[in-house]
């Protein structure tokens, strides 16, 4: 955006695709690295006179108002970080964001409710999401993408606004990019990878790419037993994706013909149930080997030997990028494994890229400094599909 600036924005009604998707607690926000992460961008605009109008998705709502994705915690937020008043509209492109962006004075602030409450937004369909484009366009004169996290989604604020504006990329978006390419392009290895999160179907892609890439990659999270069931153990009650157990076969014989190696858990936590999330009380897990979970025990983080190998498979690293938590961190009985990754990516010496909405959030939340990484991104998805190689909707929009 330092050319738009260098132009001159005094005056000007500047809409800023942000992605303030907090985590929530109630109204709560639980992590508010999103909101920090764009305020270079929006504090700098308002600095040189625009009116800044700021929208974002939070959330999946259906397309229709819903109260419990309301942006109006994250607006207070963003208004107590700029230390200003913040402007909020209660929808996205109604009587309420026309006022508000009218009302706006050359500095001034708005931010205008959920994206996702039009259907335009997530649209499939080309006319209906053009349709929401023009109705957001009429509400400024410039666009700035910012919300790297959504970078990855061809919906209507991301992908068909720009082309209706002259657009220009925010600083976190110019940081974000910057950052990610040099893990696509001149990679320092060793280039360990840790990959975590529930579900392995979601992960595919990243890691059909890491296997040209990485040197090492570490599983944990629910993927866990998909990885071990595919390599003939029991997994008991454990998040298990068998319709994904042939794809993992064929990663694992990959992974050893390149020369990749695939680190698994040894040990593993297990319980009869999932944690009461609410009240988070004891869950009294039980240590077993990761070939031995017992029928009806379902596996819920990795247990202190894999705490211990995982460690020592980062510790002489040169590159890590880390994706999804290793276990359930939320309950405090399943935050280690999560805990002790984050710790050895402090302690080695590599460039740490800390990649994903959940794992970013739990470093935060655990507690640790942000600035003992080397980059923490905002992306999940966007971050994920970037190293895909993939071309992203809102980042092309942008080039256009
Ligand atoms: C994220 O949390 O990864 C981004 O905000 C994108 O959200 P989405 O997956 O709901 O599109």
């Amino acid at each position: 955006i330092d050319e738009l600036l260098t132009e001159g924005v005094a005056g000007r009604r500047v809409f800023v695709r942000a992605d303030l998707n907090v985590p929530l607690d109630g109204t709560t926000i639980t992590d508010d690295g999103r909101i920090r992460a764009v305020l270079p961008t929006v504090a700098k605009l308002a600095e040189a006179g625009a009116r800044v109008v700021v929208a974002s998705h939070l959330g999946r709502p259906k397309g229709a108002p819903d109260p419990a994705f309301s942006l109006a915690p994250a607006a207070a937020r963003l208004g107590e970080l700029l230390g200003a008043d913040v402007a909020f509209a209660t929808d996205t492109v109604g009587d309420s964001a026309r006022a508000a962006v009218a009302g706006l004075t050359d500095g001034q602030v708005a931010v205008v409710e959920n994206l996702r409450f039009n259907a335009g937004e997530t649209s499939k369909d080309d006319a209906e999401r053009a349709a929401f484009a023009d109705r957001l366009a009429e509400l400024a004169d410039v666009y700035v993408g910012d919300g790297f996290g959504a970078v990855h989604r061809k919906h209507a604020s991301v992908y068909d606004l720009p082309a209706r504006l002259p657009h220009y990329a925010g600083y976190l978006i110019a940081t974000e990019v910057g950052v990610l390419e040099k893990l696509t392009t001149d990679v320092k290895r060793p280039y360990a990878v840790v990959l975590g999160g529930a579900k392995v179907s979601d992960k595919l892609g990243v890691i059909d790419h890491l296997l040209e890439k990485a040197d090492r990659i570490l599983i944990g999270g629910g993927m866990v037993f998909t990885f071990l069931a595919a390599q003939g153990h029991e997994v008991g009650a454990s998040l298990l994706q068998e319709d994904q157990i042939p794809v993992v076969k064929e990663y694992i014989e990959r992974a050893k013909e390149r020369g990749v190696e695939f680190v698994l858990p040894v040990d593993v936590l297990v319980a009869g149930e999932f944690p009461d999330m609410k009240t988070k009380a004891p869950a009294n897990p039980t240590t077993v080997a990761a070939d031995a979970i017992p029928a009806g025990q379902m596996g819920l983080d990795i247990g202190p030997e894999s705490r211990k190998l995982y460690a020592s498979k980062l510790a002489d690293t040169a590159t890590v990028f880390w994706n999804g938590p290793m276990g359930v961190f939320e309950h405090p009985d399943y935050a280690e494994g999560t805990r002790a990754v984050a710790q050895a990516l402090i302690d080695s010496p590599a460039f740490t890229v800390v990649g994903g909405g959940d794992s970013a959030a739990a470093v935060r939340i655990l507690g640790f400094d942000e600035n003992a990484f080397g980059h923490i991104s905002t992306g999940g998805g966007a971050s994920l599909e970037y190293l895909e190689g993939k071309t992203l909707p809102g980042l092309a929009a942008l080039e256009g």
